[in-house]
């Protein structure tokens, strides 16, 4: 098979710089996204994620460097990256006096998508809503609702998808849910970005993985390659593995943002229905 060497990147980030005022939040950030790839962008609270984010979806512009979306210039051509963009935020847009289908038709109608019910019909049905679709979204679980926020963001099928902390807040079925959905878009040959301050959704999901921490990207690879760079620990004759947490706090020295939205143990053991 002829694979092309020469493929584009989808994303391209190089030497971006972006400071409020006194605080230097990113300070040269370097890091390419193959197409169709699920990539981590990984950091505490507080690292520079959103911004970056909202830099490479035109909201904000770099104080220096230069980025590009599906080839495009984010600052000179940022009405065709918008064009080939969605961004699903921590905060939902969903509106729970609608219903699942009204929500995905109004943005369709927004979108000046050609046939809105017909869009609306195929991403409920892509996303496990199909029974649901009548339903008002404020019936709905929290993953259902990510999943309609993520759905309703990919009305009219962009090609790169940015997915800003996508579990934060959620219950730990809600999360398995939205993985699914978030290893699904890949399969269908979307550029995923996502945000997270979790080790483990990074490791579940991400083809390479970058860690943002103080301003830039100390490291980038593969979960496989970060895993490499602590020996495994020799313990008597069990060899244990370094897990990306190992790997994580070695780099950064701290742990990971705080967990404050993490749920409450759900279950006691040995506890009756
Ligand atoms: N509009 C803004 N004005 C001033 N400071 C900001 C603004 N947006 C973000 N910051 C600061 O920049 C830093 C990075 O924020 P953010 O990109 O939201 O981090 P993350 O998404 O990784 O948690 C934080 O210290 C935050 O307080
Ligand atoms: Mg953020």
């Amino acid at each position: 098979m002829g694979t092309d060497q020469a493929l584009q990147p989808a994303i391209r980030v190089q030497g971006i710089e972006k400071s409020f005022k006194d605080l230097h939040v990113l300070r040269g950030v370097d890091f390419d996204v193959r197409p169709g790839s699920i990539f981590a962008l990984l950091g505490s609270n507080g690292a520079g994620k959103t911004t970056l984010i909202k830099i490479l979806s035109t909201l904000l512009k770099p104080y220096s460097g230069r980025a590009s979306v599906n080839g495009f210039d984010v600052v000179t051509r940022a009405g065709d990256v918008r064009a080939a963009i969605s961004l699903t935020g921590q905060f939902t847009a969903v509106d729970d006096v609608l219903t699942g289908r009204e929500n995905l038709v109004l943005v369709a109608r927004l979108r000046h998508l050609p046939n809105p019910a017909e869009v609306a019909g195929s991403l409920l049905a892509r996303f496990g809503l199909a029974e649901a679709a009548n339903r008002r979204a404020a019936t709905y679980s929290g993953g259902m609702r990510r999943r309609l926020d993520i759905a309703m963001s990919l009305a009219g099928d962009p090609p790169v998808v940015f997915l800003d902390e996508p579990t934060t807040g959620l219950d730990p079925q809600g999360r398995l849910e939205v993985w699914r959905t978030i290893r699904q878009l890949a399969g269908q040959g979307t550029t995923v970005l996502l945000t997270t301050q979790y080790l483990d959704e990074a490791e579940q999901l991400a083809d390479r993985i970058a860690i943002l921490h103080r301003g830039t990207i100390i490291q980038n690879g593969t979960l496989a390659e970060l895993k490499r760079l602590l020996p495994a620990a020799t313990v008597e004759y069990v060899e244990k593995q370094p897990s990306l947490e190992d790997v994580f706090l070695a780099l950064v020295g701290d742990p990971p943002g705080d967990r404050q939205d993490q749920p409450t143990a759900d279950s006691a053991p040995g506890k009756d229905h």
